[in-house]
């Protein structure tokens, strides 16, 4: 149900000395930014798409009864829009414990919006992790998150900062926009 993926983590790549390293934010790191950060900027990534296929049991559901956050599927047409914070090393130990629910570093080339790229880190869930939930129809996957909370509280408060978060960044993602259309029908809206 779930991976610890702390110590996974730790031994992972972690671009030890390098004073600074980028990491791409696609879900909650492009709202909450609760680590030290040099600089941020616009970013995207090729070849991965963002889904709502990972459940939390840790943030915004609970063991008996998870919800959904965003994790990477691999996808070669596909890019993904987010945010890439310049960071130091040190910020892994926050993230790894923060993330911890079957999201594994891994190395990605991040193309800056305002020209430019690099190679950093991102963390992604993959579909071998106990966590992970997979495809389900939008309703199915708006109904869990209208219906889930966790200790980080509630589910649907996570994918608006998402949804905000991205429309604040002038990025439209098919995937959240078809969730979010039935998340409003849900409220009757
Ligand atoms: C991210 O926003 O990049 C992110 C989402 C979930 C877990 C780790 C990172």
């Amino acid at each position: 149900m779930s991976t610890n993926t702390i110590s996974i983590n730790q031994s992972l790549h972690r671009f030890d000395g390098h004073r600074e390293v980028w990491l791409f934010g696609y879900g909650s790191l492009i709202w909450k930014a609760d680590f030290d950060f040099i600089e941020r900027r616009p970013a995207r990534i090729h070849g991965w798409t963002r889904r709502f296929w990972q459940g939390s049991h840790d943030h915004r559901g609970t063991p008996e009864a998870p919800g959904r956050v965003v994790t990477l599927i691999a996808d070669a047409a596909a890019h993904c829009a987010g945010m890439a914070y310049l960071i130091t090393p040190e910020v892994f130990d926050h993230l790894d414990h923060r993330e911890k629910n079957g999201y594994l570093r891994e190395i990605v080339n991040i193309e800056f919006s305002q020209g430019g790229s690099t190679q950093g880190l991102v963390y992604i869930a993959g579909p071998g992790n106990e966590a992970f939930l997979g495809a389900a129809s939008d309703a199915e996957i708006a109904r869990q998150i209208a219906q889930s909370k966790g200790p980080s509280g509630l589910n649907r408060d996570y994918f608006a900062h998402l949804a905000d978060a991205l429309r604040a960044l002038g990025e439209s993602d098919s995937h959240i926009d078809r969730i979010e259309q039935e998340l409003l029908a849900l409220s009757g809206a």
